[in-house]
């Protein structure tokens, strides 16, 4: 397998990070032995994993695009970007609106470097370093203060980012900030993995992947559907409701290029009135 020769500065390339390994799975470059080695442990788990990693992707765009043409939304909120990949956001939103504006926010040094490289020569769109559990620091940054207007209605995007967060409390805490700061008419996506934790065999594999993951990961919590449902608080969920990522599609259109059986990557997205 390729990898980086040159580490950007501020990365500690012998503690595996889950912006690689998530890449890595992608198919990525961006890793080093350390990811190498809990990837590899996943895979022993989990062979499929790097199929539900690109339907997370197919789901990200597809939302991305329905949220940009059937709802006109031109400013997109991007908490827990990870490395740029193929199709990003913010060309999904700028085909549809060229001048969207799309701000990502990661708190990986990789992510960082390599997200500002890309971004360097497009004007409506920027990436901030910060920790996404701090909604005021994230909505009073200086790039969202000046790239998103607030008055206007936001998609934000939360792409499998919530389960790096342990506490399901402050999980919950930290959504409330963000959808109070929101205006009326904003939109909120998440991709979130599941643990059905009933005992049949997704939460069985789930279980498996979940302790994996957290022997390098501590923080990383999968949750229950109910669980994921409460963190957009009082919001309605639209159809279709909470589904594996691969049969989120609200046209009713089959949307997965396969069947993907066992992928526990569920998603939703909700409006905020
Ligand atoms: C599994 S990746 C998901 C990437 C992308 N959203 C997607 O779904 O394709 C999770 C990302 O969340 C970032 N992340 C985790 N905790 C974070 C935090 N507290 N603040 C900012 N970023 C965080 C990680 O660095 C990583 O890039």
């Amino acid at each position: 397998m390729e990898q980086l020769s040159e580490p950007p500065p501020l990365v500690d390339v012998t503690r595996p990070s889950v912006a690689r390994v998530y890449d890595l799975l992608l198919g990525g470059k961006d890793h080093y032995a350390s990811d190498r080695a809990i990837c590899g442990r996943l895979l022993e788990v989990a062979p499929d994993l790097p199929l539900w990693a690109r339907e997370n992707r197919r789901w990200l765009r597809r939302v991305v695009g329905w949220l940009a043409r059937e709802h006109r939304i031109d400013q997109f909120l991007d908490l827990g970007a990870g490395l740029p990949t193929a199709q990003n956001l913010h060309q999904v939103a700028q085909r549809v609106h060229p001048t969207a504006k799309v701000v990502y926010v990661d708190n990986d040094p990789s992510v960082v470097a390599h997200g500002r490289a890309l971004l360097v020569d497009n004007e409506h769109t920027a990436f901030v370093a910060a920790d996404f559990t701090r909604p005021r620091q994230v909505l009073t940054d200086e790039a969202v203060v000046t790239g998103l207007d607030l008055h206007r209605p936001v998609a934000l995007i939360e792409a499998l980012a919530l389960h790096h967060v342990p506490e399901l409390d402050h999980a919950r805490q930290l959504q409330a900030a963000y959808l109070d700061m929101l205006p009326s008419g904003s939109f909120v996506a998440i991709s979130h993995a599941c643990n059905p934790r009933d005992g049949r065999a997704t939460a069985r594999l789930a279980d498996a992947v979940e302790q994996t993951l957290i022997t390098s990961f501590p923080d990383l919590r999968f949750r229950t559907p109910d669980e994921i449902l409460s963190l957009f608080g009082d919001l309605r969920v639209l159809a279709p409701g909470l589904v594996r990522v691969p049969d989120w599609n609200p046209s009713g259109e089959p949307a997965a290029e396969n069947d993907a059986e066992g992928n526990f990557l569920y998603c939703a997205v909700a409006r905020k009135p």
